[in-house]
């Protein structure tokens, strides 16, 4: 898939999510196949008025690229003032959120909220296109309800305003996260547009991947909670897609290595005391499904140094028989 004059190898990319899908986490999903990630979502307003927090969020590490930078906000002067300015953290690409289902970003006219205002939308696209010399794309829901399913529309209006890719997130604002996920939506919309298209929503594995792929003829997948905790998922679904070969989890020796080093990673990058309290939610994450699993979580929850965390990881394998 290309991406503008992108190339983007692999079969799919990593969601962003916000205060999840870190440098960390990013730079590990790369590590394991992830053909591409996004940085969690920035507010342009944050990002024009030199908020230091919303810039940070931009950062990228030359460990995770391509890599692309998200923007959501409703001005599209505010917008293309920030795309601008978030050329400094050299992205390969801008994405713009036209899904956040977010009270204190959709309730300000922001990311699902734009799927209310098409042409609003579009400008915001027209003026950051302008603005930077980067692809611009968008990432969207299929409408904001059952009874307003406007995504084709609205990517055809972005791609008209000269966007290079929309990714389509298979659910309303109205669903937030709850099934069902609509890949015919998505597919409508592949058929609105000519530039590609990335299918989201519910892909974990290989034989949802092949799924959403079949199903709605996109160009490309991204992967968002099916890689919490399970940063390999993107090389099972390579395999799958490229081999029709079902790769395994990998021992639990492995997924507790790659738990410990993503954890030193967090807190390399965030500082102990940050990187631990965020530690906490990706460790249950690593540890869903592993026998005992609900006694490890009540440690979890008290975690404040990486020795507690290996001591936790060593009891696991030992209480797990490896
Ligand atoms: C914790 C969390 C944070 C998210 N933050 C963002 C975000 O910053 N920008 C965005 O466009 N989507 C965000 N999303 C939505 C995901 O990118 C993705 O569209 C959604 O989770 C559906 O994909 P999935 O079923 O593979 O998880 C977030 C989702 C979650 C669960």
């Amino acid at each position: 898939m290309k991406i503008g004059s992108l190339q983007i190898r692999g079969c799919a990319a990593l969601a962003p999510m916000a205060g999840v899908a870190d440098r960390a986490m990013r730079e590990l999903c790369v590590s394991y196949g992830a053909s591409y990630v996004i940085g969690e979502m920035a507010s342009s307003k944050g990002i024009s008025m030199h908020d230091r927090k919303s810039a940070e969020l931009l950062q990228i590490s030359d460990d995770e690229r391509p890599a692309g930078v998200q923007l959501f906000g409703d001005d599209p002067l505010t917008m293309a003032k920030a795309a601008e300015k978030a050329l400094e953290y050299k992205p390969e690409f801008l994405d713009i959120n036209m899904g956040c289902p977010a009270p204190k970003v959709a309730g300000n006219g922001g990311g699902s909220a734009l799927m209310k205002r098409p042409e609003l939308a579009s400008q915001i696209v027209r003026e950051c296109v302008r603005a930077v010399p980067i692809p611009v794309t968008v990432k969207m829901r299929i409408g904001w309800d059952a009874e307003n399913l406007n995504a084709p529309y609205l990517a055809a209006l972005c791609e008209q305003a000269g966007a290079a890719a929309i990714t389509v997130h298979g659910r309303t604002r109205v669903q937030m996260y709850a099934p069902p996920v609509d890949r015919a939506q998505i597919r409508a919309v592949k058929q609105a547009v000519s530039v590609p298209v990335i299918g989201n929503g519910d892909v974990t594995d290989g034989r949802s991947a092949q799924q959403m792929l079949d199903e709605t003829g996109c160009d490309f997948l991204m992967v968002g909670r099916g890689a919490l905790g399970r940063p390999w998922v993107f090389r099972q679904i390579d395999a799958f897609l490229e081999r029709g070969e079902i790769i395994p989890d990998p021992p639990l020796e492995e997924q507790m290595r790659v738990m410990l080093d993503h954890i030193r990673s967090l807190c390399a990058y965030k500082g102990d005391y940050i990187g631990m309290r965020e530690a906490r939610k990706h460790a249950a994450w690593y540890i869903r499904g592993i026998r005992g699993a609900a006694s490890y979580r009540n440690r979890i929850g008290q975690l404040t140094t990486i020795e507690q965390i290996e001591a936790l990881a060593a009891d696991i394998l030992a209480e797990n028989g490896t």
